[in-house]
């Protein structure tokens, strides 16, 4: 029996997954069981920044994997502590909660807020995408991934996104906290307008809820930046991260202003790997290797020249850096497509596309993907 048909029969079948078994990587390319190449547009879904197998990585990591991988947090560990110091430079925020994923992050943003402000209700916006645990999927917009899991938890309100009158209604003095993905992602690449950031602040004022921006997704240099909120120029109470943070070794946070860590006490969080040895150590080995090798601002330059590119061939192309959505008419198809080709993409939905490649990649890189998809039709 192959191994695809095997997985039929032992992993519950939640994944729509593409008909291929990758075994390794290098960079920006994939390889699959029988040795064949891909160009790797994906990077399991924005996580790879620094690309697959980054030698100085697999170094950092090997070395503290010999040295001590975890002991929980009942004690002190070096590695989690030089993290947050790090964190605290790139960030502006103040302190962090180590967790193993983007919905255990924004779990653990969502019970800040609650803590910190006493209230109850969450204001979140339409299409957006913060995770599938009880919590995170409360504030998730689509119907398809709640219906059968509720009751969720309450009250949430779903605004219109970018749609300041909307947010206006929905948010109140019981509101403990919105939360915001300056761009969409898993919705296909929307980016939040100025104004529309804007206005969530000024009701913040007004009512005076906590404001939690989701840079999962958008985090770790993604869209240019070292976080999408640096577009914008506002600061988050939260900010909830993940995906990049490891490239790829799973590790999340939920960051947090010091008005909120003051209102948190022993026992309100927690996590028995959350923040452990080797996950921090992929984490600042993969800052630091995005720092020596400035993939943030390669991430910028590639994202216009691809970006350009693509506007060749697509009509509606949006995004920031390299987290890049545009339209087809039959999504599914041009992934299974391009695929046979060796190049990996991904669809939201039936009619877009979204590419989230390593923030290695080179003009060489882009021209071949443009030459594959042109070549599609
Ligand atoms: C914006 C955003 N928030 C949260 C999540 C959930 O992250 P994870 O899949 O690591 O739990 C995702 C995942 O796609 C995301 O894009």
């Amino acid at each position: 029996m192959d191994w695809i048909e095997k997985e039929k029969k032992l992993i519950p079948q939640v994944y729509k997954r593409q008909n291929v078994v990758f075994e390794r990587g290098e960079g920006c390319y994939l390889y699959d069981l029988n040795g064949k190449k891909y160009l790797d547009l994906v990077a399991g879904i924005a996580c790879l920044a620094i690309g697959h197998s980054h030698p100085e990585f697999v170094s950092r990591v090997c070395e503290q994997l010999k040295k001590l991988v975890h002991v929980s947090n009942l004690y002190y560990t070096t590695p989690q502590i030089a993290l947050a110091e790090k964190l605290q430079k790139l960030t502006g925020m103040d302190r962090f909660f180590f967790c193993n994923s983007g919905t255990e992050a924004m779990e653990a943003s969502l019970k800040f807020a609650r803590k910190a402000t006493g209230k109850k209700k969450f204001v979140a916006f339409k299409n957006a995408f913060h995770g599938r645990t009880m919590g995170a999927l409360s504030v998730t917009y689509k119907e398809k991934f709640r219906k059968a899991f509720e009751p969720l938890i309450q009250p949430v309100e779903f605004a219109n996104f970018n749609d300041i009158v909307d947010l206006g209604k929905k948010v109140d003095r019981e509101t403990s906290a919105v939360i915001v993905e300056l761009i969409q992602g898993e919705a296909g690449v929307y980016p939040a307008e100025r104004e529309f950031v804007k206005a969530i602040f000024e009701l913040k004022e007004k009512y005076g809820f906590l404001v939690i921006f989701d840079e999962v997704q958008t985090g770790f240099g993604r869209t240019g930046r070292w976080f999408a909120k640096e577009h914008y120029g506002f600061e988050p109470d939260i900010m909830a991260m993940a995906k990049a943070m490891g490239s790829g070794f799973p590790i999340g946070c939920s960051a947090i202003k010091e008005e909120v860590a003051e209102k948190l006490e022993k026992g309100d969080h927690g996590s028995t790997f959350g923040g452990n040895p080797l996950a921090c150590t992929a984490s600042l080995a993969t800052i630091e290797i995005m720092e020596k090798y400035k993939l943030v601002e390669n991430a910028e330059k590639m994202g216009d020249y691809f970006m350009k590119r693509l506007k060749e061939l697509y009509s509606e192309v949006r995004g920031k850096g390299l987290m890049i959505g545009f339209k087809v008419s039959n999504a599914e198809e041009l992934v299974r497509r391009a695929l046979e080709k060796g190049l990996i993409l991904n669809a939201t939905s039936e009619e877009n596309i979204r590419l989230v490649p390593p923030l290695v990649i080179g003009k060489e890189e882009i021209d071949l993907a443009i030459e594959i998809l042109s070549g599609l039709g």
